[in-house]
């Protein structure tokens, strides 16, 4: 967390715990800022609407603090013009030898052991266990006291529930929805969602479309 100014996208919960998180690391929170900002003041820090950052020509040092996966995709490509930064609570345990990219955020008591692979704008959420060698794409949201065992490879824009647990080797594909508890025992196809323990796909996730629509919307416009 090399930026002293620090803003954070995303005026709710999530944001609320990123802010402490980031004054936990003694680095100072500038704003908020939201494209509906429901109050001036969160937790005593200025709420910004999200007007300001269009209108700024300066690159900010920012964060965004958006739980849903394909939204937080879509404000990463808004805001693309500027820095994203990660954060890492000081209680979180990291092995030197991973890789994170920008925009991620590992929170309190978590693990993250050697040679994993986490991409950009990942939400490693509270006491979540990442075991060696896992490769986790970006956008993902692991939530809290998942645990994935060793050489777990987790596509893009899938969102882990609280509690689960991904056998070794096992690769769970894109824009999936793994439910609260399962325990995932086999791969897992792109857009699956699924429940259980052993763990069954329900349904397809809605999301999965969209997220193959606006991609094909950004090729078709260059
Ligand atoms: C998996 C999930 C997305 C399904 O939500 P949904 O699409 O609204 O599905 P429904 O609630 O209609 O449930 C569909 C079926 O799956 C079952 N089911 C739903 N979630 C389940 C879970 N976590 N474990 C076991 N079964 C589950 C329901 O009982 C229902 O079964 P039925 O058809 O026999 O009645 C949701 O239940 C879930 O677990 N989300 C993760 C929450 C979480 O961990 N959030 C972390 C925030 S940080």
């Amino acid at each position: 967390m090399e930026h002293k100014e620090q803003f954070i996208f995303g005026a709710g919960g999530h944001g609320k715990v990123i802010a402490e998180l980031i004054q936990g690391n003694n680095f100072k929170v500038e704003a908020f800022i939201d494209d509906c900002p429901k109050s001036k003041l969160l937790n005593s820090i200025p709420v910004y609407s999200s007007n300001f950052l269009e209108a700024n020509d300066m690159k900010l040092s920012v964060i965004i603090a958006v739980g849903d996966n394909l939204t937080r995709k879509n404000i990463s490509k808004r805001l693309r013009n500027n820095i994203f930064f990660s954060c890492y609570h000081k209680n979180a345990l990291l092995s030197p030898s991973i890789t994170i990219g920008e925009g991620t955020v590992v929170m309190s008591n978590s693990v993250i052991n050697s040679n994993a692979t986490i991409g950009k704008h990942v939400i490693i959420n509270t006491a979540t266990i990442v075991e060696h060698d896992c490769n986790i794409e970006s956008f993902v949201h692991i939530s809290p006291r998942a645990t994935l065992l060793g050489a777990v490879n987790v596509g893009e824009g899938t969102h882990i529930g609280s509690g689960v647990v991904v056998l070794p080797g096992v690769t769970i594909g894109k824009w999936c929805i793994i439910g609260a508890g399962s325990v995932i025992l086999k791969d897992i196809p792109d857009g699956s969602i699924v429940v259980g323990n052993p763990g069954r796909i329900i349904k397809e996730n809605p999301v999965f479309i969209k997220a193959l629509e606006s991609e094909s919307l950004l090729v078709y416009f260059g």
